[in-house]
C-alpha cells in the first residue's frame, strides 16, 4: 500500500499566485507582498534560452527578502538546456522551480514547450530529473488536464502524465483544471473549455504523497476553502490581479498569521516610496496596482490617477482617504 504523507499539513504552497506573462514581474510581486506575506508567487514564464542566452540580471533579478517564498517559472523542453538554466536559477538564489507544461499560446508552442509537452510526458519527466539534478532544487510542474485534440478521457492523460513526472521527482504538481486546445488563444482557451474541478481531486486521490494545487477561476475565499478539503493548494490567476485586496485576509485565514492587515491606505502608503525609486516604470508598475479599490467607491477616481501616472495625485489621494474625505 502507496504511503500516504499529510502534503496538507505546514504546505506553503496552500496558496499560490499564479504565473502571468507581462503581469507577475517583480513589481507586482512587491505589490503583492504588502498584501499576502505568505503566498507563493511565481515569476513570469521564462524561456529557458533566454536564461541560458539572455540578460540574466533582467530576466532572473529578484528580492529575496521582500519576494520569497518564490518559484521561477521555466518554459522549455530540451532536458539538458532544461538543466543547465534550473542550475543558473539556482546560483542566482532560487529555491524553487517550476515547469510551464500547460500554456497553449503559439508564442510558446512555436518553440515547442507548454502545453505541447502534454503529449510527451516522458520529455517533461526528463527535464524535471535534469533540473532536479543540476540544481538541487524542489521542482514543480504546472499542466492542464490533457489536450482536447488527444482521444480517451481527459483524467486518465493527466494520471499517465502525473505519474511520469512523479517518478521524476516533481513532489508538486499544479493543474489548471481545464483541457487545452492548441490552435486557439490563450483567452479562448481560458473561456471556451469547461472546468472540471473533479479530474483534479481525483488526481491527488490517486497520488496522496505528490502535493496537487488546483488552478482555474477561484474567485472567492469560499471557493479556496472548498478546494482545500480535496487538494493541497490552490493558484489564483486573474483574480489575485483584478482584485489583489480581497486576498488581504490569506495568512491569517490559511497560514494561522496573526500579523496586523494593511488598510489600502497604508499599502499606497508603502507603494509610493517604491514608485518614487522607480520613475522611469510607472507606466509598467502602475497598471498592477488598478485593482486595489475593486467594488469601492473610489475607485474610478483612483485608477484615473493611476493611469496619468501621476505621482502627486495619488499622494493627494491617499491624505484624502486618511482624512476621511
Ligand atoms: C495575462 C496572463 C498571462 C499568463 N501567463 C502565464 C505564464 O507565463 N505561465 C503559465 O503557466 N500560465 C500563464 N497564464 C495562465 C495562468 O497562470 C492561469 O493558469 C490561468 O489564468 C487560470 O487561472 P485563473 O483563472 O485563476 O486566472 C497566464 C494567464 C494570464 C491571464
Amino acid at each position: 500500500m502507496m504511503h500516504q504523507i499529510q502534503v496538507k499539513n505546514g504546505f506553503q504552497d496552500k496558496i499560490s499566485i499564479a504565473p502571468m506573462l507581462d503581469w507577475t514581474d517583480r513589481h507586482f510581486r512587491f505589490w503583492m507582498r504588502l498584501i499576502s506575506q505568505q503566498a507563493v508567487l511565481y515569476t513570469e514564464m521564462i524561456a529557458c534560452p533566454a536564461i541560458l542566452l539572455g540578460d540574466r540580471e533582467k530576466l532572473l533579478g529578484f528580492s529575496p527578502s521582500v519576494e520569497e517564498p518564490l518559484v521561477l517559472q521555466i518554459g522549455g523542453s530540451n532536458p539538458k538546456l532544461m538543466g543547465q538554466a534550473a542550475r543558473i536559477a539556482a546560483e542566482y538564489g532560487y529555491r524553487a522551480l517550476n515547469m510551464n507544461a500547460g500554456c497553449p499560446s503559439s508564442r510558446v508552442q512555436s518553440g515547442q514547450f507548454g502545453a505541447v509537452l502534454m503529449k510527451t510526458p516522458e520529455i517533461v519527466a526528463d527535464c524535471v530529473a535534469e533540473m532536479k539534478a543540476l540544481s538541487g532544487l524542489p521542482v514543480s510542474v504546472k499542466t492542464r488536464i490533457s489536450l482536447l485534440e488527444m482521444s480517451g478521457r481527459g483524467s486518465d492523460h493527466l494520471c499517465r502524465f502525473a505519474e511520469y513526472v512523479h517518478k521524476a521527482g516533481c513532489a508538486h504538481l499544479i493543474v489548471h483544471a481545464r483541457q487545452a486546445r492548441l490552435n486557439w488563444s490563450p483567452k479562448d482557451n481560458r473561456t471556451r473549455l469547461p472546468l472540471d474541478y473533479q479530474a483534479v481531486y481525483d488526481l491527488k486521490k490517486s497520488f496522496p504523497d505528490m502535493a496537487v494545487s488546483l488552478n482555474g477561476n477561484v474567485c472567492s475565499l469560499d471557493a479556496v476553502r472548498e478546494h482545500l478539503k480535496y487538494v493541497d493548494g490552490v493558484m489564483i490567476g486573474r483574480w489575485a490581479y483584478a482584485n489583489p485586496y480581497a486576498l488581504a485576509e490569506i495568512d491569517a485565514l490559511f497560514y494561522g498569521k496573526k500579523h496586523p492587515i494593511l488598510s489600502r491606505v497604508e499599502i499606497l502608503q508603502k507603494m509610493i516610496p517604491y514608485l518614487e525609486q522607480n520613475q522611469e516604470r510607472l507606466s509598467v508598475i502602475c497598471p498592477h496596482m488598478m485593482g486595489l479599490f475593486y467594488g469601492q467607491p473610489h475607485a474610478k477616481n483612483y485608477k484615473q490617477i493611476l493611469a496619468a501616472h501621476d505621482l502627486k495625485g495619488l499622494k493627494d489621494f491617499v491624505a484624502r482617504l486618511k482624512n476621511g474625505d
